[in-house]
């Protein structure tokens, strides 16, 4: 079998979807989608390379899929989490980025601050891959985009929406996606939870080169309606655990927000339900809706392991490549 390859423009980290040219997204679904077919086709191309996975965060999709790609592409993981490290206790993330990257072939980070995955590209020798910030979950979003594709044939001009909390890092992420890939995302969210001006400039910006939209309103009815995507996403993120008010608050203002078979029922006929996991069913979307025939969320979630593998092999080989 003939691998793609995906040329030109790798960039040398990954800590958002736009950090990816639409043509260099293609690239990588494509050479995702063809190591899902093939998973061991890879399996000695980076051969003695090892990855560190850090994180600040509980993870089970990310950090598994991450260190599974990495095996696969016959690299080692280390999964690290912050309370081992010297992190935890006073070291700071320059100088433990520093040593890390003299070390390791890439670092993938999950953390609060989207700074903190600036801070460790500025210094770091090796690739950063962001594995989640509180701002941005790009490797989320590559698996929702090879999900959609696989099930619809192309991505361009689909109709999509998101409900709920639209300064999520999925929101983000997601409608980055649908920048780049020619889609139109409706996203409702009751007023106080509106995506932020500067995601939006950014997302219109690329929007006038590919085609897509984005609209925003605060009735989930009138988001969905003519959607065939619709994204349901947790009402309090992982950052927000510790806050109990803000869960009361939270629960109140997007209890409206409910992704339900009553709402999918005012979209598209051929709709799917998104999610991207882990969620609180019966809070922002329903068991009927989740485990029901329009759920594209097992999907989502299986994906992430041949798009880690694409993103890992991509950064990696470009950055030798560039180093050699
Ligand atoms: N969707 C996602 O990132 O899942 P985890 O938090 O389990 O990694």
């Amino acid at each position: 079998m003939n691998h793609p390859t995906v040329n030109g423009d790798i960039p040398g980290h990954l800590l958002r979807v736009s950090d990816l040219a639409p043509e260099t997204l293609v690239a990588v679904l494509d050479l995702a989608a063809a190591m899902k077919e093939e998973p061991l086709g890879w399996a000695d191309s980076l051969r003695g390379a090892v990855i560190g996975c850090v994180f600040e965060k509980p993870s089970t999709r990310t950090r598994v899929s991450l260190a599974t790609a990495a095996h696969r592409l016959g690299m080692d993981a280390l999964v690290l989490n912050r309370a081992d490290l010297q992190l935890g206790h006073g070291e700071t993330v320059a100088d433990t980025t520093r040593v890390l990257s003299s070390f390791l072939d890439a670092l993938t980070m999950r953390t609060f601050e989207h700074s903190v995955v600036e801070e460790m590209a500025a210094v770091s020798t090796v690739p950063v891959v962001n594995a989640l910030s509180n701002t941005h979950h790009p490797c989320q979003s590559l698996a929702d985009l090879l999900a959609l594709r696989e099930h619809f044939g192309s991505l361009t001009g689909m109709r999509t929406a998101f409900i709920g909390d639209g300064q999520s890092n999925t929101c983000n992420s997601f409608l980055a996606a649908c920048a780049a890939s020619g889609m139109h995302l409706a996203i409702a969210t009751p007023p106080a939870y509106e995506t932020d001006d500067d995601i939006l400039r950014e997302a219109r910006e690329l929007m006038a080169r590919t085609g897509g939209s984005v609209t925003l309103t605060t009735e989930p009815v009138e988001a969905v309606s003519g959607a065939q995507a619709v994204y349901a996403e947790v009402w309090v993120s992982m950052d927000k655990h510790d806050q109990p008010d803000e869960r009361a608050e939270r629960a109140e203002r997007l209890a409206r927000y409910r992704v339900d078979d009553d709402l999918l029922d005012h979209a598209a006929k051929d709709v799917v339900a998104m999610h991207c996991l882990p969620a609180v069913r019966g809070e922002e979307i329903t068991s009927e809706v989740l485990d029901g025939p329009r759920s594209l969320a097992w999907r989502q979630a299986a994906n992430r392991l041949p798009t880690a593998q694409a993103v890992l092999h991509s950064l990696i080989t470009t950055a030798r490549r560039r180093a050699s």
